[in-house]
């Protein structure tokens, strides 16, 4: 595992969500309910940035189609999207957010 700090905890407050490249990759940071989530940045559906979307109960919608992927798992809850979204191990040290991806 290679865990690599993203974001100071204190930059998200709950059912926010911001934007991370990281390595060439597009990632997406949420807090919801106080827990940190990571996943791919990309719609599954379309291309749709999730970091524009809405995050609520543990979800985040996308700002195009408003397709619904559960953060902790990343499966698609509702159509138009139907595969999931990738999700990262995600940790807390102090004030610093790690991901493994
Ligand atoms: S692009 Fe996300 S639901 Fe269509």
């Amino acid at each position: 595992m290679t865990w690599t700090r993203i974001a100071a905890a204190t930059q998200l407050q709950d059912d926010e969500v911001m934007s991370i490249a990281l390595g060439g990759a597009q990632l997406a940071l949420y807090r919801s309910a106080g827990e940190f989530h990571v996943t791919d940045n990309v719609c599954t559906h379309q291309y749709a940035l999730l970091s524009d979307g809405y995050v609520e109960d543990g979800c985040i919608e996308c700002p195009l189609h408003q397709a619904r992927f559960d953060l902790r798992t990343g499966v698609a809850l509702c159509a138009p999207a139907t595969q999931p979204i990738r999700v990262y191990p995600v940790r807390v040290e102090g004030d610093d957010v790690l991901v493994d991806a």
